[in-house]
């Protein structure tokens, strides 16, 4: 768990958490950022999926993995048979870190500087959804939730016990890397990630 900053008390429910996000400065990001996105998803859900942060349009739409990424993901959990509202959708960093080009707002990876100040906002989270376990998405998701640098190629694909709160985590690809992959590789490697994402939705060993 993350110390919580000395003048915070832990937002009682996830209306909390998302007024606080919202109004939270503690890195720069927020000020540029239209708003916070906290997670969606049910309470208790069996799994949680971190991401890393919202994007363009998650920022807009308020909501975690509606953009380009997020139809991929849905794409992969709906041929796992597990629907996207079964799942508690998060990211490690509330807000949309970007660069402006003219008009266009171009995402930049979140530092370790946004992810350690957003930390104690995941924990929050994972405290009030109460999921069973949690499935990282991607390298930022993957040392938010374990607190180490992660290497996912070397680790993905397997459940982790490190956490104190007793929770097992999975760590896969975010879908981004997959959307980023020539189309000649995209093919298998969706569906390695497929094959890792099933594995995530096995009970934890
Ligand atoms: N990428 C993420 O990591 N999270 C989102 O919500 C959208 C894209």
């Amino acid at each position: 768990m993350h110390v919580l900053p000395a003048d915070r008390t832990a937002p009682a429910s996830l209306d909390e958490l998302r007024a606080a996000t919202h109004a939270c400065r503690d890195c720069p990001i927020g000020t540029l950022a239209t708003q916070a996105v906290c997670g969606e998803g049910p309470v208790g859900a069996q799994r949680m999926l971190v991401g890393e942060q919202p994007g363009d349009q998650e920022d807009l739409a308020g909501r975690p993995f509606v953009g380009p990424a997020g139809q991929l993901l849905d794409r992969a959990m709906a041929q796992l048979g597990q629907p996207r509202d079964t799942v508690y959708l998060a990211n490690a960093v509330k807000h949309f870190k970007y660069e402006l080009r003219g008009k266009r707002r171009i995402h930049k990876t979140a530092g370790q500087r946004e992810a350690e100040a957003c930390a104690h906002w995941l924990d929050s989270e994972i405290s009030l959804v109460r999921p069973q376990a949690l499935v990282a998405l991607g390298a930022t998701a993957a040392r938010a939730l374990l607190g180490r640098p992660v290497a996912v190629q070397a680790e993905r694909g397997a459940w982790l016990h490190e956490r104190a709160d007793g929770r097992a985590v999975f760590v896969t690809l975010h879908p981004s890397a997959l959307l980023r992959l020539p189309d000649a590789e995209r093919a298998a490697a969706y569906d390695r990630w497929l094959s890792d994402l099933a594995g995530a939705f096995e009970s934890p060993l």
